[in-house]
């Protein structure tokens, strides 16, 4: 099978679409032939070195997060599923022809492949911060950074929740966030004004999906420092806001079981790029400018 790699890091010119070792289905997983993977930022922050702690590279790279496709070998101890099911899910190493997913949902039959495969890590990473943050029917809350792969899951999944979302986003997304249910704002410089006026009254919660406006300004938005969640700037955490990384946050299957609930409700829509496998520079591209509308998806 062929799979996305990189044998040196750099920028989006050292990945090849080239031939890799067949992956298997360990205990508790599926193997799945993939018909589409999403890209999620920690791909380039690992490809350029930048997660490599100054180390030199040791073996073949591989990317991606999340796909959707086929299952095509069940590991033991899954029930449920069975070869020829269409999912998406979860994994390692998923930008590739074949790929193994820890966790998984039904593909919704109405939904495309690219729309499934962006859903996973941006679905889920969205459920786990509403939930963390607890938002409620009734409450206001502020996503920073809400026209990206998260962001914009994370306001839609919001709005399910009963709550009201103000989203920020550069002057070119501000209708995107219209158009997906939230009231929008310009980042950057001034932006905890423009929340407070856009809120007229209190802000219950942030969640900062971008990892770009300086924390304190954030918090000043919550009701306490522990209202804001982060799962883009570690450092928040220095200042009294809560940082999620996934590990013992996630409940990654009941997570992709509502994502797949919502698309199929169409209370979730995914806006999605797609790019061939072989033309994944041109998508990690746009991915490393930082401004993304939706999901970038790469396709066999
Ligand atoms: N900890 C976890 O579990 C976890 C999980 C998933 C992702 N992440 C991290 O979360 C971050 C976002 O991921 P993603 O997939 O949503 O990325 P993405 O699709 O590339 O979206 C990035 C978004 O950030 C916005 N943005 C750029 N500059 C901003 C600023 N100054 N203030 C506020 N927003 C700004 C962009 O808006 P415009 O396009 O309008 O400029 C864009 O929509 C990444 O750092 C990723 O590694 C963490």
């Amino acid at each position: 099978m062929r799979a996305l790699q990189y044998k040196a890091y750099g920028g989006p010119e050292v990945l090849e679409w080239a031939e890799a070792p067949d992956p298997h289905a360990g205990p508790g997983q599926l193997r799945i032939a993939v018909r589409a993977a999403s890209l999620n930022p920690i791909d380039w922050k690992a490809f350029s070195g930048a997660m490599s702690g100054g180390e030199p590279m040791a073996g073949t790279g591989y990317l991606g997060y999340d796909a959707a496709g086929v299952v095509d070998e069940v590991g033991d101890g899954v029930t449920g599923v069975a070869v020829g099911d269409e999912v998406f899910g979860r994994g390692r190493n998923t930008q590739a022809e074949s790929a193994v997913v820890g966790s998984w949902a039904a593909k919704p039959p109405s939904i495309d492949w690219a729309v499934a495969a962006a859903a996973g890590v941006a679905g889920e990473t969205s459920e786990r911060g509403l939930r963390l943050l607890d938002v409620k029917a009734g409450d206001t809350l502020f996503v920073d950074g809400g026209a990206g792969g998260v962001g914009a899951v994370a306001v839609q999944m919001a709005l399910v929740r009963g709550a009201r979302v103000i989203a920020s986003a550069s002057e070119a997304n501000l209708d995107y966030l219209r158009e997906i249910g939230a009231t929008p704002v310009l980042y950057g410089q001034g932006v905890a004004e423009r929340v407070r006026a856009a809120a007229g009254g209190p802000v219950d919660a942030v969640f900062d999906v971008a990892g770009k406006t300086p924390v304190e300004d954030l918090i000043s938005l919550a009701p306490e420092p522990s209202q804001v969640l982060s799962v883009a700037n570690f450092t928040a955490a220095r200042a009294g806001a809560r940082v999620t990384g996934g590990g013992a946050d996630s409940h990654p299957m009941e997570a992709l079981a509502l994502v797949a609930d919502l698309l199929a409700q169409n209370k979730l829509a995914i806006k999605v790029q797609t790019f061939p496998f072989d033309r994944a520079a041109e998508a990690y591209r746009i991915s490393q400018s930082g401004h993304v509308r939706g999901k970038l998806v790469l396709v066999p």
